[in-house]
């Protein structure tokens, strides 16, 4: 729309946007005239086709990655005293899903050039009370699995896989969701799939996937429709869960948008070659190094700036032009939360610096490479 000078501004590029389409909208209608709202057939549906998506023997949907993340936690039997080392460059529902369970969140520091949780602070960190490692598979690139499966199978701790940017991703060529005991994804709006609010578990222990479908459900051992199937009316409640479902139109929603996942994840492949192929030519900008036995996924985009650029600067500037950068993160224990809880600067010395000199850049399927132009026109404009 033009503006008061009759200047038509080009249309703001978000760091990540959904994807809605017909099929999307056909799903969601035909659910909700069926008569099934919440738990009905189409849960066990979209758990089926996703776990087969990536090769899992079992997935459980819940209504967000943060409940997959505790549900997780929950199955692998986290408890009060425990210790769950977590990278410092997450979101923070990755270490808060310990503190759920009344665990400590113990945090690694991550490699500057993937900002993927180092190996070596992830073995110092390691201690008695040691229950489990959460790997992150920060921006769409897998964690080094192999290592960190080594590490807890030598130690006997269970591995978490926060791959909520990673669907699609692989490690030596085997998917995401596979990697570790228990695999958790979100389906948030950003991400590369959506059901609105979403997330779902995958892993190939059955009795560990059995317990996340109680948990998901107050804890109870059966659900109304498969009571309403059997003309039964009673259940026990066995433990203290949480009502983290995910209704029926949702799970419509994910099973549309899950036949269109590998079309995507290509899509945000090629935007990758885009800035890697501008990026090269501009010294101060370093997009993220990948391994080469790791397929990205690219939730995110994200460069890091040379240390004399002022990446707040920056950040305004590419904002003024309506482009959407962002920050992706601070490190977690760096919230007031968590320093009211006792940590402190200096806990991951990478992940504080390196925190500093990242960018976010517009990453969704339907960009195109005009878009992508956009971005980095004005990035080295503001870098220069
Ligand atoms: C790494 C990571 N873990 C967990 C979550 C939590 O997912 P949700 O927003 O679906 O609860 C997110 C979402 O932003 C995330 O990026």
């Amino acid at each position: 729309m033009p503006d008061r000078d009759g200047v038509i501004s080009p249309p703001f590029l978000p760091y990540g946007r959904q994807e809605i389409g017909d099929a999307d909208i056909k799903a969601v209608v035909e659910t909700l005239v069926s008569g099934w709202l919440t738990t009905g057939p189409r849960v066990a549906e979209f758990e089926q086709a996703f776990a087969k998506s990536c090769g899992a023997k079992e997935a459980v949907a819940v209504n967000s990655g943060t409940a997959a993340l505790h549900a997780a936690m929950r199955a692998i039997g986290v408890r009060t005293g425990d210790e769950v080392i977590v990278p410092a460059m997450t979101f923070a529902a990755s270490a808060n899903a310990a503190i759920y369970e009344g665990a400590s969140p113990v945090f690694a520091d991550v490699e500057e050039e993937t900002l993927l949780v180092d190996v070596a602070s992830v073995k110092r960190r390691i201690s008695p009370r040691t229950r489990a490692i959460v790997a992150v598979d920060y921006a769409g690139q897998p964690a080094d699995y192999d290592a960190l499966r080594q590490i807890a199978r030598s130690r006997g701790i269970r591995l978490i896989a926060d791959a909520c940017h990673a669907p699609g991703a692989t490690f030596d060529g085997r998917k995401t969701g596979t990697l570790a005991d228990i695999s958790c994804f979100s389906f948030h709006p950003v991400k590369h799939m959506t059901t609105c609010e979403g997330g779902m578990c995958t892993t190939d222990d059955s009795e560990m996937a059995a317990h996340m479908r109680r948990f998901r459900n107050h804890g109870i051992n059966s659900d109304h429709r498969s009571r309403e199937a059997a003309g039964q009316h009673a259940y026990d409640m066995a433990e203290l869960g949480y009502n983290y479902r995910l209704p029926d139109v949702q799970c419509a929603l994910g099973l549309a948008q899950l036949s269109r996942l590998p079309g995507w994840v290509a899509a945000r492949q090629k935007i990758a070659r885009f800035y890697d192929r501008a990026f090269a030519r501009l010294p101060q900008i370093a997009p993220l190094y990948n391994h080469p036995n790791r397929e990205n996924a690219y939730h995110l985009y994200v460069v890091r700036l040379a240390p004399s650029i002022d990446r707040d600067k920056v950040f305004a500037a590419l904002r003024a032009e309506g482009i959407g950068a962002n920050v992706h993160y601070a490190p977690v224990y760096m919230h007031s939360y968590y320093q009211q809880r006792g940590y402190q600067a200096g806990l991951c010395p990478v992940a504080e610096r390196v925190s500093k000199q990242i960018l976010t850049l517009p990453m969704f399927p339907s960009m195109t490479e005009e878009d992508v132009n956009r971005v980095v026109d004005a990035l080295t404009r503001a870098t220069a």
